[in-house]
């Protein structure tokens, strides 16, 4: 049975994912920062431990990943500024890579963002920082020796999910559903073949097993 840690569990894409995972059958560990997410993350019938990015070492950190075969980063600032994009995204990401190693934990599934996001309209400079953040996050991450997948999708939706997506190393930008993004994970959390891969993930028109053999087949 695959033993997966999640970082971000109780939010968008990780309660989504959490539940896929736990009825394929998975055992999961869902990490939380504040109390009531608890309850968010064992409703996908997870197990709920609490962690933060911030409050919480390396050693720390290590201690919870271990014993797990793979862990999924889906934490992030969601707009709370500058420091916390710093601390969350940036050197949040950088602890839980540093931990994953520590605890001897090989793969590491990340959600980046889709590095075009926003061009071409106004941005901010708090948004200039995220997407400067992210890419440093990513070039971090793959950096390392471990079996990294890097996920950049595109603007997130809360629709119901199509299961059909457009996933590769250059695409053109566009949406991409919560529930897309937590199915893609998914496969590749079950295609130990991919690994150390940088995938552009948006809504598009084949099914995501479909689109996850071609990612496998063409590389
Ligand atoms: N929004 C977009 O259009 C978009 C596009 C591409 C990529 N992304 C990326 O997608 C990822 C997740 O999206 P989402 O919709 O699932 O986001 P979300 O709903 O905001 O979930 C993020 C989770 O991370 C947790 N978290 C934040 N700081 C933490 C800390 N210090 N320690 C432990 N957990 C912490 C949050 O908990 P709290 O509620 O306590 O903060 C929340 O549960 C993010 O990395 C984001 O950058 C977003």
């Amino acid at each position: 049975m695959a033993k997966i840690f999640q970082i971000g569990a109780a939010g968008g894409i990780g309660r989504r994912l959490s539940e896929m995972l736990v009825r394929s059958g998975a055992r999961v560990t869902g990490m939380h920062r504040r109390a009531e997410q608890a309850a968010v993350i064992e409703g996908t019938g997870a197990a709920a431990v609490g962690g933060d990015l911030i409050e919480d070492s390396v050693q720390r950190l290590a201690e919870l990943i271990a014993g797990h075969d793979v862990v999924v980063f889906s934490a992030g600032a969601h707009g709370t500024g500058v420091e916390q994009t710093n601390l969350i995204d940036g050197k949040g990401l950088e602890k839980a890579v540093d931990a994953a190693l520590r605890a001897g934990v090989r793969r590491f599934i990340l959600v980046s963002v889709f590095m075009d996001a926003h061009r071409g309209s106004q941005s901010t400079d708090g948004f200039e920082n995220y997407i400067r953040v992210k890419r440093e996050a990513d070039v971090y991450l793959a950096a390392t020796d471990l079996e990294w997948v890097i996920v950049r999708p595109g603007r997130l939706t809360d629709g119901e999910g199509s299961g059909l997506v457009a996933a590769g190393p250059a695409l053109q930008y566009g949406t991409v559903s919560r529930d897309n993004v937590a199915e893609f994970i998914h496969e590749a959390i079950y295609t130990p073949s991919l690994r150390r891969r940088v995938i552009e993930l948006v809504d598009g028109d084949k099914p995501v097993s479909a689109a996850m053999r071609e990612l496998i087949e063409t590389f």
